[in-house]
């Protein structure tokens, strides 16, 4: 992944896929959040396929994360930062890149070995719905223990753009938040 040269923001296209998969990660954990716990199976079997359809948006809008990424790279962090917080945030950001597709690795192995046909959008089933209670039951567990990892990264990463932007005021959030000068 390269740095950007002359740029000191994220690239627009890099800004809205930015927002839009925030929203959504934060959207498929509230449909998720009620499957630990008992469900009737009509309403299982629904909101496991409503959750694997904002998941599927979630997965295209990761591989166009991933592809501006390479083509536009990163602006420079600032630098007043200490080398130590400069390298906490270059492996907190690559920690959420390999968490997400965890999750979304994970969530679609899920879907393929659970009792029901999960359909996201009504589409296409991700598997036949015979299930394989084994293979689910480990599957569900990595992406569960990935769910508690990317709320750890989420809440480290709100804390890391609030302190930028109140207390350090060093323009390192507003990469991320102008749309326009
Ligand atoms: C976008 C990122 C995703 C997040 C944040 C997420 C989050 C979660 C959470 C919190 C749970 C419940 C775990 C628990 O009980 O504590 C869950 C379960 C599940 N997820 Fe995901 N997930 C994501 C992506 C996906 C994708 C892409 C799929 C499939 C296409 C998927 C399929 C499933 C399935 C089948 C379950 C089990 C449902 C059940 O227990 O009945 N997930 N997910």
């Amino acid at each position: 992944m390269s740095q950007m040269t002359g740029r000191i923001d994220y690239a627009i296209s890099q800004k809205v896929v930015h927002w839009l998969m925030a929203f959504l990660i934060i959207m498929d954990l509230f449909i998720a959040q009620k499957f630990g716990g008992a469900m009737e199976d009509w309403d299982r079997f629904e909101s496991r396929s409503d959750h694997a359809s904002v998941g599927m948006v979630v997965t295209v809008l990761f591989l166009i994360r991933i592809y501006l990424r390479w083509k536009f790279g990163a602006p420079p962090l600032p630098a007043t930062m200490r080398p130590w917080e400069q390298t906490l945030a270059h492996w907190a950001h690559i920690a959420f890149y390999a968490v997400i597709a965890v999750m979304i690795l994970t969530g679609i192995l899920t879907a393929m070995v659970a009792n029901s046909a999960v359909t996201p959008f009504s589409l296409f089933a991700l598997g036949s719905g015979e299930g394989n209670a084994e293979a689910y039951g480990w599957l569900r567990f990595v992406h569960e223990t990935a769910t508690k990892a990317i709320i750890g990264l989420i809440v480290l990463h709100v804390a890391a753009a609030l302190y930028h932007l109140v207390w350090v005021r060093d323009g390192m959030t507003e990469r991320m938040l102008r749309f326009w000068r």
